[in-house]
């Protein structure tokens, strides 16, 4: 068993994005910054800062030029692979003026979840995605490209694979650097991780794809796992389990971003995050928030240090 595990992983951090865009509450520009400078602490060398999209769609990111310029304005940030959600030349033109050295593409492998997210069909959003990506590439930008729904859509059920093989050869095409497939819905199985690899595997350079599960229905780190297996060496993960997409019901948090660095630390996998670090992020996060958030090793170490508190007082 796990005879062949990479020496490493990336680990994209989406958390700022993907997690903040489903809060009902708005958070400061202030505290997403701290946030995103606590999880650099770290060692995550890419964050997904915020997005770009149409602030009626997405009002908590809202701020995101802002925020954007402000964390380009931190050497130590400004360093890192920082990177923001970009939907069309609009969105691409905001991100280029903020400095962002790479931007995220999104379509969706279904119509409807197409429709729904971004108002396009999925011709409609290559279309746009080419449109972008031709701009970006020729501006020295990296692109990469989330297909949203490949194993589940929340308003037609199953997704086949075949249906992210079309758009990931249209993608390549474009000259996008990388493509997350994203289990938007948290519905899909270590099995159908596998399939959908090996579908791709013949036309995608493994080192091109990375996954992108939300732990919906709790089978995010055994999915990883099914990924590792099949050679995906870049997972996203989410501090906290924070996220959701708000155009897809039911979705919840991304795969928390502390069980994953735990479970690959345990494993022998170097991914250069410092765990007792990231708690801290994953702890000022629930501060911003005001409430626990969903990421079980957060919950442990949240009560260890509350045991540890008591027995401290105790001795005084
Ligand atoms: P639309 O209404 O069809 O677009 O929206 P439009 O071109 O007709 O523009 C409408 C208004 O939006 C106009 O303003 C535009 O200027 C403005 P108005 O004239 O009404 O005042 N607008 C913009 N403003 C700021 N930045 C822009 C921009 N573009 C247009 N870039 C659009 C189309 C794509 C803009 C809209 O549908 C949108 O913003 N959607 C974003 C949806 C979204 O962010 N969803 C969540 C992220 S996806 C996700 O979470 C999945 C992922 O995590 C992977 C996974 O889990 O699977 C990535
Ligand atoms: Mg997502």
């Amino acid at each position: 068993m796990f005879e062949t595990l990479p020496a490493s992983i990336q680990v994209v951090e989406v958390g700022p994005r993907d997690g903040l865009q489903n809060e009902a509450a708005t958070i400061a520009t202030a505290d997403k910054l701290k946030l995103i400078e606590a999880l650099a602490q770290a060692g995550l060398d890419q964050i997904e800062i915020t997005s770009f999209v149409s602030p009626k769609w997405i009002p908590q990111l809202a701020d995101g030029p802002d925020l954007a310029r402000q964390v380009m304005q931190i050497d130590s940030l400004s360093r890192l692979q920082t990177s923001a959600l970009v939907p069309n030349l609009k969105g691409y033109s905001a991100a280029k003026e903020a400095g962002l050295k790479q931007i995220n593409l999104f379509m969706s492998a279904s119509e409807s979840h197409s429709k729904k997210n971004i108002n396009k069909s999925i011709d409609e959003a290559l279309a746009t995605m080419a449109e972008v990506a031709q701009v970006a590439k020729a501006d020295g930008k990296r692109v990469r490209c989330y297909v949203s729904v490949v194993f589940a859509c929340p308003y037609e059920g199953p997704i086949a694979p075949q249906a992210s093989l079309d758009i990931c050869r249209k993608l390549l095409d474009m000259g996008v650097d990388e493509i997350s497939l994203g289990d938007t819905i948290g519905a899909a199985t270590p099995n159908q991780v596998v399939a959908l690899i090996k579908l791709l595997a013949p036309e995608v350079p493994l080192a091109r794809l990375a996954l992108h599960f939300h732990d919906t229905r709790g089978t995010a780190l055994a999915n990883v796992l099914a990924g590792i297996e099949s050679g995906i060496t870049i997972f996203d993960a989410s501090i906290g389990g924070l996220g959701g997409c708000p155009y897809a019901p039911g979705a919840s948090g991304n795969l928390a971003t502390e069980d994953l660095i735990y479970m690959l630390n345990g494993m022998g996998i170097k991914t250069g995050v410092d765990l007792e670090k990231l708690t801290k992020a994953g702890f000022l996060a629930q501060e911003i928030l005001g409430r626990p958030l969903p990421g079980r090793y957060l919950k442990a170490r949240f009560a260890e240090c509350a045991l540890q508190e008591k027995k401290e007082s105790q001795k005084v």
